[in-house]
């Protein structure tokens, strides 16, 4: 699908799945997060353009390749989207950070909007929204409206596990904003769960349940 790419690299499989264990520990659940977080950071930014500039190395001059254009912001949807935060920053210590507070109301499944805190500059900025989990996608389509009130030009979104509810309502409502998976899962359950997926994110790297 366009505006849809499906990371299979072999180790955020693997890891993906250590993750939908229900065994596995949160200390451990956490951990993987923030390495898969790192991992898909590789990918969504696999396409920024370069530019040649001139430097020196020890032995002669040369024409050496750095990433031009936009500088990054990285916007995790809180809680979950931060524990993708830390992996990101390793790979791109200067990117800038919004936080996006949304939680879904149980008995809606809407995003309720809680906290919001981004740069001033996001028009002049590439931001890259994160979320582990796309499952009505009513919280991802929250969180790029309000960056786009603010400004937001250019937003890539990126999650571990995605509903085709998900990215159906996602591409319907923001078409141009491209979406970075690590697996599509069959469907929701009755409760906007995503199946077989790995139960709620957020209580799982935090503790919560
Ligand atoms: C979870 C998850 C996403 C959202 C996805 O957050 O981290 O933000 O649900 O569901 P959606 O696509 O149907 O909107 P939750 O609301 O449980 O909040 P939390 O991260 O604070 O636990
Ligand atoms: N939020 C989660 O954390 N998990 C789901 O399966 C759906 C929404």
């Amino acid at each position: 699908m366009e505006g849809l790419t499906v990371v299979g690299h072999p180790l955020v499989q693997h890891k993906l799945t250590l993750m939908r264990d229900k065994y596995l520990s949160t200390k451990s659940f956490r951990l993987l997060l923030n390495e898969v977080g790192m991992l898909l950071a590789y990918e969504v930014t696999r396409d920024l353009p370069l530019e040649l500039v001139d430097i020196e190395t020890p032995l002669a001059p040369m024409k050496a390749p750095k990433i031009a254009g936009k500088k990054l912001v990285f916007a995790p949807i809180l809680r979950a989207g931060v524990g993708f935060l830390d992996g990101m920053l390793e790979l791109v210590p200067s990117a800038r950070v919004a936080h996006i507070g949304l939680y879904r109301d149980p008995e809606t499944l809407a995003a309720v909007e809680y906290y919001f805190k981004a740069p001033a500059d996001l028009a002049e900025r590439l931001v890259i929204v994160m979320d582990p989990m796309l499952a009505t996608a009513n919280s991802a389509v929250a969180a790029v409206s309000r960056l786009k009130e603010r400004g937001a030009r250019e937003i890539r979104f990126v999650c571990l596990l995605a509903a085709p509810e998900g990215i159906a309502h996602m591409r319907a409502e923001h078409p141009d904003v491209p979406i970075w998976t690590a697996a599509i899962d069959e469907r929701l359950n009755d409760h906007g769960y995503i199946l077989p997926g790995l139960g709620d994110a957020g209580d799982r790297m935090f503790g919560t349940k």
